[in-house]
């Protein structure tokens, strides 16, 4: 596969009806946001509902997090015995947040190479592509040597996110990185940070990343998978394609959650409607979601 468009991992956000839509509007493929594998080993119910898919979603990784291998597996086999429609696992490294990486989760692998090779290499005898996300590390040696660990352990994407694990989310994301993990490891890296526009897209391609993860560029504009593809809609279209998304939300994950949804779009949708800040103000505010649709319509 060359030049995948995809959904990034996002905690909270990423949930089932927003992968089948996003899907339905030109992702090539989405991502589960992180899902604990302790939790799943626990057969915490939540974390199972994190599970669920649709047959409308197009090729889904499944974003696992875990301290260890021996963790990571056992949640992954959970996931293959109970989670049928799904192409890759994948193993989030880039998670900055403190509350998560004390437990040695996440980006504080960036910090335990020999654990991080381990991940991959025993999640790889399930025999499904393994993608990991990773952050770049302070110095590009650093972080073109962790690569090399994990396409040794046989990973078979690597994104990579150019701002450290320091940089949270704050401050530009370093293409250049990109470029050089590229250039070192054709047909390997995935691009992630600041994809916001048609240009952004095409800059991480030209340096020959397989994959695109469209992130916080996707919450604020939605049709951004279809206008790279060369479809253009009006804002009638684009506000009836929204409030179709809610209802469908709503059957797929309930009121509460459907709301929850739309209110991330807010913005973006309401960028499409007559409104004004007053009427995003408003959506925002809203406790139902026939309440925010009939902002939304009017
Ligand atoms: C709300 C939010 C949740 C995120 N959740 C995850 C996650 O679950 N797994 C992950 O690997 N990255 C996660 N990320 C990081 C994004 O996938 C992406 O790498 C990052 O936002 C940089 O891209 P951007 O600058 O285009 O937004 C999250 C980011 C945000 C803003």
């Amino acid at each position: 596969m060359n030049k995948i468009l995809s959904l990034a991992p996002l905690a909270g956000v990423t949930t089932l009806p927003v992968r089948e839509f996003f899907s339905q509007h030109r992702a090539d493929m989405t991502h589960t946001e992180m899902i604990s594998c302790a939790g799943l080993v626990r057969d915490n119910a939540k974390t199972f509902e994190m599970l669920k898919t649709s047959e409308f979603e197009k090729p889904l990784v499944i974003q696992l997090f875990a301290p260890d291998e021996k963790i990571l597996v056992s949640g992954a086999l959970k996931v293959k015995n109970s989670c049928g429609n799904f192409f890759a696992f994948g193993i989030n490294m880039a998670c900055p947040m403190p509350k998560i990486t004390k437990n040695f989760c996440r980006a504080a692998l960036l910090k335990r190479p020999e654990i991080a090779f381990n991940m991959v290499k025993e999640l790889k005898k399930l025999n499904f592509p393994v993608w990991v996300k990773i952050r770049k590390l302070e110095k590009e040696n650093e972080t073109l040597n962790f690569i090399e660990i994990l396409a040794a352990a046989g990973a078979d994407n690597i994104c990579v996110h150019g701002r450290t694990a320091a940089q949270r989310y704050e401050g530009s994301a370093d293409k250049k990185i990109l470029e050089i993990s590229a250039k070192n490891f054709p047909g390997l890296i995935s691009a992630s940070g600041d994809v916001k526009t048609i240009e952004d897209i095409d800059e991480y391609f030209s340096y020959g990343c397989v994959c695109v993860m469209l992130a916080r560029g996707a919450i604020a504009n939605p049709f951004l998978f279809e206008e790279y593809r060369g479809i253009n809609r009006n804002s009638e279209e684009k506000i009836e394609i929204l409030i179709n998304f809610a209802y469908r939300a709503k059957e797929l994950a309930g009121e509460h959650k459907a709301l929850i949804a739309m209110k991330r779009f807010a913005g973006a949708v309401l960028k499409f409607s007559h409104g004004s800040a007053d009427k995003r103000n408003q959506a925002c505010m809203s406790t139902s979601l026939e309440e925010f649709i009939k902002i939304l319509s009017g």
